[in-house]
């Protein structure tokens, strides 16, 4: 049997190439080789308030930007996590394993909590649910941006918690970071990571910004006050440029000094720009030809869930039995 893959994003914000090369290239990378699920995590996303039409209409949106990435639904299962119940179902038996100690520890914890003035418990929650999610498909596997390293290791807890009090239950997965593009840094300050939350007009750029404002974004990012390009003492802003262009270009380390050493800041950007354009281009036409298809997202949405809804609740009937709770001996579903 394959390895069961699982990742998901959140409906909030543009993604960025921050989100495309930490995460959604890799999904493209390894759909073949396993048994993957690729979730909008809406559930995730109403943590902090998000405008009901604009949530709505987000959800369609991320689903289209996977499968133009190439996310093939033939393939892959891809699926709105609030359309399976059992994530929400699990994410409370997870809870009630948990203490409260370790999410409070939580760093995206901290920093999200510290932008509010009342903090919801859905906000400290929010790792368990991420935890139900790959549980709940036994996922062996997690493809994510560094970002989320933090998350995972909680999820690696929290299933080895729950396998020692109630006996083996869970896989316990392991994280797969890129190699490059773990960790795509804004544009316009380099030592903050590209976010969706940022409001900076140069911060990031968007899978569906249009050329011209791609390059405008990329020829104003922050680099530091050397005349031009060496790999070994380049400071943050010029790394980040280095590695955006490495990520999209699939170089290695050698064709990158030697193309690179010695360029201008000047020069550098514009390949770097044009680099993303040239990936972004056809991105964003195959986006335009799967929202312009009426009814197809539903349908890839709908088969999803139907696909994986049966994994889940086999999962919630076991950990129902683990736990002690009622399961009907007639229906072993209730
Ligand atoms: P989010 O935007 O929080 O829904 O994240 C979706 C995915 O993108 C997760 O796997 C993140 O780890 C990844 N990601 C988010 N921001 C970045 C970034 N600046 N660089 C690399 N990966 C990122
Ligand atoms: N917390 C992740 C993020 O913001 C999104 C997410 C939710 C996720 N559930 C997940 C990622 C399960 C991987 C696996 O990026």
């Amino acid at each position: 049997m394959k390895t069961r893959v699982f990742s998901g994003m959140q409906p909030s914000g543009n993604l960025h190439i921050g989100n495309y090369l930490g995460a959604l290239k890799n999904w493209v990378r390894i759909q073949n080789e396993y048994e993957c699920i690729f979730c909008i995590v809406d559930l995730h996303a109403i943590t902090v308030y998000q405008d009901p039409a604009e949530l709505r209409a987000k959800i369609r949106e991320i689903a289209a930007l996977y499968l133009a990435a190439g996310i093939d639904p033939k393939v892959c299962s891809i699926m709105v996590q609030s359309s399976v119940p059992a994530h929400a179902e699990l994410a409370w038996m997870l809870t009630c394993v948990t203490p409260v100690g370790w999410l409070e520890r939580m760093t995206q914890y901290k920093a999200k909590a510290a932008k509010q003035e009342s903090v919801g418990d859905g906000l400290l929650q929010y790792p368990v649910l991420m935890a139900a999610d790959i549980l709940l498909y036994q996922a062996g596997i997690v493809p994510v941006g560094e970002d989320q390293a933090q998350h995972l290791e909680l999820t690696r807890d929290i299933a080895q918690r729950f396998n020692s009090l109630y006996g083996d239950t869970f896989v316990v997965p392991g994280t797969s970071l890129p190699a490059v593009g773990a960790r795509i840094m804004g544009l316009d300050d380099p030592t903050q990571k590209m976010s969706k939350s940022a409001s900076g007009a140069n911060h990031a750029v968007a899978l569906l910004d249009p050329p011209d404002k791609i390059r405008k974004t990329i020829m104003r990012a922050t680099t530091d006050s050397l005349p031009c390009v060496d790999v070994t003492t380049a400071g943050p802003g010029v790394l980040n440029l280095l590695a955006i262009f490495q990520a999209f270009s699939g170089w290695n380390d050698d064709q990158m000094r030697q193309h690179f050493n010695g360029m201008r800041y000047g020069d550098l950007k514009k390949q770097v720009a044009e680099m993303v354009i040239s990936h972004l281009e056809p991105f964003q036409e195959r986006f335009r030809r799967i929202t312009s298809e009426p009814g197809y997202l539903d349908g890839v949405l709908r088969e999803g869930a139907e696909r994986v809804a049966p994994i889940a609740e086999d999962t919630v009937r076991l950990v129902k039995q683990c736990m002690g709770l009622y399961t009907s001996p007639a229906n072993a579903a209730l």
